[in-house]
């Protein structure tokens, strides 16, 4: 009887058991989207008050989701958010969380060292079939997957803020990324309710690429004194038929995440003057003032 033994031929199985390491902001909502859609989910952090937080907002957006959802139906509604959150597992031990992974998702701090770090540990201990993908914004996918063996079961997975509500997933394919992992990723994009684009392992991948770019132009146009901040917004909102202006984004999102990113890129690629640091920003930053979060960016918020 013919046997067919090799690994690229053969057909994976969907993915049903999806590690999701770092329970911050975006490690908690993939957890969230994840249960929601069947699958069972351990959510890891180093730390314990981490996990017991995510959960308690996890288990208040799910409320919110079975309001909407099972409108009519508030029965089947609490048995929505009952059976997907006693589908989330919490640990803090990454370790022990991926021996029984099919897929580990990544979502701890943004950097190198410590992504590298992270992935080492557990390419020592998940099985031989797990995939690995970071969510990474700004650090190149070949760059983090360079310390594991298994550089062909690697690959990018970068959702959006807030998780539940975008509805995009860029599935990024490494150098080395094999077809198998790749349609295993699309596959699991799909299957957790995200419309999956591909791209391949370049700064920003396609939205942060353009997106960034775009609110430094508006921050350089601000800085010049072309434009009031209020009158930039409006134009683009109204001109553009964009949701959110660009500086009101720009807070949304953190000035210093804007930096972050700016830097990182001026630095990997200092002839690109689209990524050139900005006088502005850096003084925002500096002050202390980092948008919504802080209640001051280019705007005033009132502090929650
Ligand atoms: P966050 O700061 O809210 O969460 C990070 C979490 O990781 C923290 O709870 C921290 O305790 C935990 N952590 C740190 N090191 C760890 C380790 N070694 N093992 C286990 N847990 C660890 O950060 P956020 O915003 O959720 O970002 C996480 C990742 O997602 C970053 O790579 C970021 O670039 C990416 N990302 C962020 C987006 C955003 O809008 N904030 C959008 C898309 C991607």
């Amino acid at each position: 009887i013919a046997r067919n033994f090799s690994s690229s031929s053969a057909v994976q199985a969907a993915i049903k058991n999806v590690t999701v390491i770092g329970g911050g902001l975006m490690g908690s909502g993939i957890a969230q989207v994840s249960a929601q859609a069947g699958q069972n989910v351990i959510l890891v952090d180093l730390s314990s008050d981490v996990l017991a937080k995510s959960q308690k907002s996890i288990g208040a957006n799910l409320g919110r989701v079975a309001k909407k959802v099972y409108k009519d139906k508030p029965q089947e509604g609490e048995k929505f958010v009952s059976e997907s959150m006693a589908r989330i597992k919490t640990s803090t031990d990454p370790a022990e969380a991926a021996k029984s992974a099919d897929l580990i998702v990544e979502a701890i701090v943004e950097n190198m060292s410590v992504k590298h770090k992270l992935f080492t540990q557990l390419d020592g201990v998940a099985p031989n079939h797990t995939i690995f993908a970071s969510n990474t914004s700004s650090l190149s996918i070949n760059e983090i997957c360079s310390v594991v063996k298994r550089k062909d079961r690697f690959g990018g997975l970068h959702f959006f803020n807030p998780v539940p509500v975008m509805r995009l997933l860029e599935v990024v394919r490494g150098a080395e990324t094999s077809d198998a992992t790749y349609k295993s990723m699309m596959e699991w994009g799909k299957a957790v309710g995200k419309t999956c684009i591909t791209c391949k392992d370049t700064p920003g991948f396609v939205v942060n690429r353009l997106l960034v770019p775009y609110i430094c132009e508006a921050v350089r146009l601000f800085e010049r004194g072309d434009a009031s901040a209020r009158d930039i917004d409006t134009a683009m909102k109204l001109g553009a038929g964009y949701p959110m202006g660009p500086l009101e984004l720009a807070d949304y999102v953190g000035l210093d995440t804007n930096k972050f990113i700016l830097d990182g890129w001026h630095k990997k690629y200092p002839d690109q003057p689209l990524f050139n640091p900005i006088p502005l920003l850096d003084k925002l930053v500096a002050e202390g003032k980092l948008g919504v979060k802080t209640g001051e960016g280019f705007y005033k918020y009132d502090k929650k």
